[in-house]
C-alpha cells in the first residue's frame, strides 16, 4: 500500500521513539518503543536488536501497528503486516543503516495497510 503524502510528511516531523505493537497467537497485544528504523519506499524497516515477545509475535504472523507523534502533537497510526529477515538482501541492507553498537539480529519489514490521523482514516 502506498503511503499517503500526509503520512509521509508527518513521518518526517515525528518526535521521539515510535511505538510498534504486535499481538500473540492468543490475542494479547505487546507494544515496544523503537528508534532504529528506516523508511524504504512504502515499507518501514525496523532493526531487531532486542526483540523478544515482538520476535515471537512476528514469527506467529502477527498483524502490527505503528504509532507516532509529530512535533506539533498530532498522533498518527499505521496498521499493517510485518515480516522478518535474518539473512538475505533485506538483512544485508539493514547492516548498512543500523548502528553496529547494537546486536542487529534481524530486520522486520512493516507493510502499511491503513493510515490514521487520530481517529480519522487517511486514504
Ligand atoms: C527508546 C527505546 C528505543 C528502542 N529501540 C529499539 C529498536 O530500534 N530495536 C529493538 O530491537 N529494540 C529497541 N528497543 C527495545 C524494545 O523497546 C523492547 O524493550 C524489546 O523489543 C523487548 O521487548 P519485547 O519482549 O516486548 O519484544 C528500544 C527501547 C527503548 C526504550
Amino acid at each position: 500500500m502506498k503511503i499517503p503524502d500526509e503520512i509521509r510528511s508527518a513521518w518526517d516531523d515525528r518526535e521521539g521513539p515510535v511505538v510498534l505493537t504486535t499481538v500473540d497467537n492468543k490475542g494479547v497485544p505487546n507494544s515496544i518503543y523503537v528508534l532504529m528504523f528506516k523508511l524504504i519506499g512504502d515499507t518501514i524497516a525496523i532493526a531487531d536488536n532486542y526483540f523478544d515477545k515482538t520476535f515471537n509475535n512476528i514469527k506467529s504472523h502477527s498483524n502490527a501497528c505503528i504509532l507516532f507523534i509529530t512535533n506539533n502533537r498530532k498522533s498518527y497510526q499505521i496498521k499493517g503486516t510485518i515480516s522478518y529477515f535474518d539473512k538475505g538482501p533485506e538483512f544485508d541492507d539493514m547492516l548498512q543503516w543500523a548502528s553496529p553498537k547494537h546486536p542487529r539480529k534481524g530486520v522486520a519489514y512493516f507493510q502499511p495497510d491503513l493510515f490514521y490521523n487520530g481517529q480519522i482514516q487517511i486514504n
